[in-house]
């Protein structure tokens, strides 16, 4: 949360600076700031409530020259999203500009220091402290004098610091959130992750805990707290602008649902094997590992926790495990039985969500094996964990996850597959038939897209409602959790998911002459009793909206309207039930106007807990 860039070089930084807070801007948006430092020494700060755009009207036609400068756009934690709370925080003397992302747990006995020291707090935030505290610090060396306030900082922090008397050098200092490095030619750059700087290098760096990094425009040197200068290998970022663009596409949400058979293909290329078996060396695991595990717990949040049901249908079927998928919030503070025949498989597109990390070191602290399946290259979960799985889903700006969740969900399908194939649970001509399905998928979601029209309409006609029902049975449950969220968080609609056998237990007392059910109804086993459900709540009033299967006519009696995608194997209807609940809810959030990509309140990557 909160989206931080600095920048060093020889283009104009304002620009530069800007161009990274518009892509970073899905961290946050309840203020966005800049501050740009001239080569003789004049550093100016402007920031706005608001989002980035507010911002950019506010110093349209300003003078700001400069090749040195620092941004943020926030996502409110300490001091509501006023101007006065907005970053970058100042010094008493203007000589000090900061940048923050994160939270100092001890801010309030440094603030009481500060003002009995004379110091005047102009903010609400815990942020401005840092300002103050390198004003009296500083002593001809600003990357010195950051590394000390970091030793006294509790909490987690990125901060990025420009000094008017230090033209030619910003310092950046990483605990717990992401910070990474672009590596130019006569510049260099910092950021919360790549899409900062994308559009002028695509060479990058993570950096690690405890680290502060010097960047000049000649280059970049990075140390520990105690100074030392730590090496470190960059690599290169196999995706370009374009990719972080919303593509002549409204919302960068409809680009990425758009994006999804590609973003499959990603996912699968290079793990089959020229014998139609799976490859999977990522897990870091020899097969003796893999036989003796005893236990899978699969921890995770939010969409990525949905992918992670599914993985377990997956999994139990195939690799014959016991299998838990837990809340990263809730398992971070239990007692969990796990050990090192665990292996504990964490979720996470960010690779940077706070719950989730905990939850890693956690389960690593009890000895678990940890496997991260993230999308993010260096994400600080990716480091943290014993092997990473990369989904490949490319970089996802919009707030509300799809194609992450859906190559998260194929990656899952992976596991599944490899571990019953070392462990000899399924013959390998059944674990080639399944891959060979999960080939088709790109194909098959490419069709689901292709159809969307009719959903799109059917939004129009969800957009006035207040209340919105999910139905599913085994895959297809977690598919309405999904679906529930989708619309929830993009259309403000109150909505809720339930495994369709549990809705006479209480839920369906909920349904009135007209609430509409979604029901995620593709050809399975369960369906005769899914049906049942259908029946029950129609019964009751309710319209009912159902996802089927082509050809499939045993719902379309109990169905308003109905949703139709191609046959495919039941474990894998999630791939294709997920398409039209994220298109429903983009549609839903259109029709009433709002703001797809960044719905209120939210942020994408949760790095607070
Ligand atoms: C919903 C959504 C969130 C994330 C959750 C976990 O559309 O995007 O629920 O899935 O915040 O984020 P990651 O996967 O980055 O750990």
């Amino acid at each position: 949360m909160c989206g931080i860039v600095g920048y060093v070089g020889g283009q104009d930084a304002l620009e530069v600076v800007l161009g990274g807070l518009r892509r970073l801007e899905y961290r946050g948006y309840d203020s966005a700031g800049v501050a740009v430092l001239s080569a003789d020494g004049v550093l100016t700060v402007e920031r706005k409530a608001g989002k980035l755009a507010n911002l950019e009207k506010q110093i349209a036609g300003l003078p700001l020259p400069g090749t040195l400068g620092i941004g943020h756009t926030r996502w409110a934690t300490h001091g509501p999203p006023t101007d006065h709370n907005a970053h970058p925080h100042l010094d008493c003397s203007g000589a000090v500009a900061v940048v923050h992302n994160g939270t100092i747990e001890n801010f309030e006995v440094l603030v009481a220091g500060l003002e009995l020291r004379g110091h005047e707090r102009r903010s609400d935030t815990d942020t401005e402290v840092v300002a103050h505290l390198v004003e009296e610090r500083y002593a001809g060396d600003l990357a010195a004098t950051v590394r000390s306030i970091c030793r006294d900082l509790e909490g987690s922090f990125v901060l990025v610091v420009a000094h008017r008397d230090e033209p030619d050098l910003v310092v950046a200092a990483r605990r717990n959130l992401p910070l990474v490095i672009g590596l130019g030619e006569g510049e260099n750059f910092v950021g919360s992750d790549v899409t900062a700087f994308i559009a002028h290098t695509r060479e990058a760096r993570a950096v690690e805990q405890d680290q502060v990094v010097e960047v000049r425009r000649s280059g970049v040197t990075v140390t520990d707290l105690a100074g030392t200068v730590v090496e470190g290998e960059s690599y290169h970022v196999d995706w370009d602008t374009a990719a972080a663009e919303k593509g002549g596409h409204e919302f960068f949400m409809l680009k990425e649902i758009e994006e999804q058979p590609a973003a499959i293909r990603e996912t699968l290329g290079g793990r089959l094997q020229e014998d139609g078996l799976l490859h999977l060396d990522e897990l870091s695991m020899s097969d003796q590992d893999i036989r003796d595990i005893e236990q899978v717990v699969i921890i995770a949040c939010g969409s990525s926790y949905h992918s992670g049901l599914v993985g377990k249908y997956a999994l139990e079927r195939w690799a014959r495990l016991p299998v838990q998928v837990e809340m990263a919030s809730e398992f971070r503070y239990r007692d969990p039985v796990i050990g090192r025949s665990t292996l504990v498989i964490a979720v996470s597109q960010s690779g940077e969500t706070a719950d989730t990390l905990e939850a890693v070191r956690h389960a690593r602290s009890l000895r678990a094996k940890v496997l991260a399946v993230t999308n993010t290259i260096g994400s600080t979960i990716s480091r943290e964990s014993d092997a990473a799985l990369y989904t490949r889903g490319g970089p996802e700006v919009a707030v509300a996850s799809t194609k992450a969740v859906m190559t998260q969900m194929i990656a899952m399908y992976l596991v599944g597959l490899y571990l019953a194939q070392v462990r000899g649970t399924r013959d390998p001509d059944e674990v080639r038939a399944h891959l060979a399905d999960l080939r088709e998928v790109p194909d098959l979601v490419q069709e689901v897209l292709d159809r969307m029209g009719s959903v799109r309409t059917l939004a129009q006609s969800l957009a006035t409602e207040d209340r919105v029902l999910f139905l599913g049975r085994h895959v297809g449950y977690p598919m309405a959790l999904e679906g529930a969220l989708k619309l929830k968080e993009l259309a403000y609609i109150s909505a809720e998911g339930f495994p369709a056998g549990e809705i006479k237990h209480g839920p369906i007392a909920l349904i009135e002459q007209g609430t509409p059910v979604i029901v995620i109804a593709p050809r399975h086993a369960l369906q005769a009793k899914l049906i049942n459900n259908v029946q029950e709540v129609r019964a009751r009033g309710a319209r009912t909206i159902v996802i089927a299967t082509d050809g499939d006519e045993s719902v379309t009696p109990y169905a308003d309207t109905v949703i139709r995608i191609p046959d495919t194997k039941s474990l894998l209807t999630p791939l294709l039930t997920i398409v039209p609940l994220q298109v429903l809810s983009a549609a839903v959030a259109m029709a009433r106007g709002l703001d797809v990509d960044q719905p209120r309140n939210l942020a994408k990557s949760v790095t607070v807990e």
